[in-house]
């Protein structure tokens, strides 16, 4: 164990810290964390952490969201400016005007989104869970903030209801394109093709799966086939690797990167546990106001 995970390891144990990371920071500090997941697994799993600080390895609304749901507890962001650009990418101004212009709307917020997003909403969903929880709603119109192309993806499946659209979007997923998809599955057409819903709309078009990142590991480890286009950030790359050791990975195109979750190091991990930082502070309202969507999503989920 090198030094730097070693030092992580102690201060943890002495400072009784939980690690949770996200499937898209770099490698080595998904080795170091206690929970790895997607977004809904993070969410989720925040309710359940017995500790007094929970060190978020992955972007500020993470962090937010697990604040929300453990206020008693520190949370700590090992970088305070990875944050993610989609999270900003709505505004409570528009979801005022929606909410004014549609009786019977819903407003459903992508957790990839500030807690300030969240606290205008009704009820928060990840790509994990977003299609069973808006297929329980009672309401016909459903307003979807921030990520164009996974309410493209849900409201194509739900066609009983009137979906508005936003105009946001992940860069990372959005920026693959079809011709890089068409080339990539050319190259390798005996490959199963698997695909974050916050692609494009023609990019998921052309997937075998669909699905969250957590989806996509575990398609990937049920199917019998051996190998895989894999559309979707980067990280994922490390558990579907490690799961799979017999299987073979590609992407369309290289370009599939977060910066902001690569700014996740161990280095900065470390900082932060030395640290006496008070870690993600929010006004106790607006805590409130962004709990009452999150709670609804883990109900509904
Ligand atoms: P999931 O974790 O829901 O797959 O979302 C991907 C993502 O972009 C997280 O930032
Ligand atoms: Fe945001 Fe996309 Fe990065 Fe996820 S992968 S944090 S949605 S920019």
């Amino acid at each position: 164990m090198n030094e730097i995970v070693e030092k992580i390891q102690q201060l943890k144990k002495e400072k009784n810290a939980v690690i949770m990371g996200h499937y898209y920071v770099p490698d080595e500090v998904q080795d170091i964390a206690d929970y790895i997941g997607d977004s809904f697994f993070l969410a989720r799993q925040a309710t359940k952490i017995d500790a007094d600080i929970i060190l978020l390895c992955g972007v500020r609304f993470m962090g937010e969201s697990a604040k929300v749901l453990n206020r008693d507890k520190r949370v700590l962001l090992p970088e305070i400016n990875a944050d993610c650009p989609m999270a900003h990418m709505a505004t409570v101004e528009r979801i005022a005007e929606v909410r004014k212009e549609y009786d019977d709307v819903a407003v459903v917020c992508y957790v990839n989104s500030t807690a300030e997003l969240k606290a205008a909403s009704d009820v928060c969903v990840t790509s994990a869970n977003a299609l069973n929880i808006v297929s329980k709603l009672p309401n016909k119109n459903i307003f979807f903030i921030p990520d164009q192309n996974l309410a493209h993806y849900i409201a194509d499946q739900l066609p009983e209801k009137n979906f508005i659209f936003n105009d946001g979007f992940c860069h990372v997923h959005h920026s693959i394109s079809k011709e890089q998809m068409e080339a990539a599955m050319a190259a390798k057409p005996q490959a199963k093709v698997c695909v974050h819903p916050e692609c494009k709309t023609e990019v998921v078009a052309m997937a075998d799966y669909v699905g969250s990142t957590s989806g996509i590991i575990k398609y990937v480890a049920e199917s019998d086939a051996e190998e895989f286009i894999i559309s979707t950030e980067m990280g994922v790359m490390h558990k579907l690797k490690q799961d799979n050791p017999g299987k073979k990975f590609y992407t369309a195109g290289n370009m599939q990167i977060c910066p902001n979750m690569k700014k996740v190091t161990l280095e900065k991990v470390l900082e932060a546990l030395e640290s006496d930082s008070e870690g993600i502070q929010m006004s106790e309202e607006l805590m409130n106001q962004a709990e009452a969507p999150m709670r609804r999503m883990l109900e509904l989920a």
